[in-house]
């Protein structure tokens, strides 16, 4: 079961301002465009937390004669809290769960959308054969990330690197240490390879497979580094507070020593069908 820390379901360390920027609709839409079209009746975001994908599908849904239904699924009550008092469609549920066990709150599904959460699970393989007990014969799994090898644009890996090695040296000057051993599943990275074969054992047959680049500003860097689950894959074992501050007086220095104002960064796409 993934535990969800009280720290780590504070809102100050929500994902939402990061939902905001506008390149973070287009690796989404981009996705959604390719699987949520008129014929599929249930549909689930898995992984919706506060609801900015529930949004979109919703959005995208909107003049469709019936309405699909959305079933939005998340571990955490704060984030399924927030979808729920944003979305009011009579056409969307949120359940709390976890991906591990979809099988047991979802009966089947013509769609699963798993929108920047699948880095997150442990068993990458085994959430993909859960999703597939889930989804009719010909029904279409969405997934996408920016956490996985192959994510950093040509040349920019020094920058990445040393945004952490400066977040580090500044908890260092405050007597805060990080751990090494606290390996966080946020870490543990596919490449765009792992995933189609991962897909394929789970009999999911990859229809696309794409990488997508986008800008990453310092504003969008501000925000993602202020998000408890990247705190906490990025800076194992620090307290939330201290870590976020870290991070962006570590990304201060960085951006200042190599005199960037943008980061660009790739998004792996990939949908799945069920055979
Ligand atoms: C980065 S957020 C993405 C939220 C949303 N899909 C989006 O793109 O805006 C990752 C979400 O995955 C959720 N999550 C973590 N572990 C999960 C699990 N085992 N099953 C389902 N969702 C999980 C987190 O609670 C969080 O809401």
């Amino acid at each position: 079961m993934t535990a969800i820390t009280p720290a780590a379901d504070d809102d100050r360390f929500s994902f939402t301002p990061f939902t905001r920027h506008p390149f973070f609709g287009y690796v989404n839409r981009w996705i959604l465009e390719r699987v949520i079209c008129p014929g599929r009746e249930v549909i689930v975001d898995l992984g919706c937390g506060p609801g900015a994908i529930t949004e979109l599908i919703l959005e995208r849904v909107r003049d469709q004669q019936p309405p699909p239904h959305v079933i939005g699924v998340d571990p955490s009550p704060s984030a399924l809290a927030k979808a729920r008092a944003a979305i009011s469609s009579k056409f969307a549920e949120f359940v709390q769960g976890s991906a591990e066990w979809l099988s047991k709150l979802v009966k089947s599904a013509d769609a699963v959308v798993f929108l920047n959460a699948i880095h997150l699970m442990p068993d990458k393989e085994q959430v993909l054969k859960e999703i597939r007990r889930v989804l009719k014969p010909g029904g279409l799994l969405a997934f996408n990330s920016t956490f996985f090898n192959g994510a950093y644009v040509e040349g920019t890996s020094g920058f990445w690197r040393r945004w952490i090695v400066r977040s580090v040296q500044t908890l260092r000057e405050k007597g805060i240490e990080v751990k090494h051993s606290g390996h966080a599943a946020a870490m543990e990275w596919f490449s765009a390879d792992q995933y189609k074969a991962a897909c394929t054992a789970a009999r999911l047959r990859p229809t696309t497979v794409e990488l997508l680049r986008v800008d990453m500003t310092r504003q969008a860097l501000i925000d993602i580094g202020r998000f408890s689950l990247f705190i906490e894959g990025a800076l194992p074992g620090v307290p939330l507070e201290e870590g976020a501050q870290a991070l962006e007086v570590g990304l201060e220095r960085t951006m200042e020593e190599l005199k960037v104002e943008s980061v660009p960064r790739h998004w792996l796409e990939v949908v799945a069908e069920a055979v």
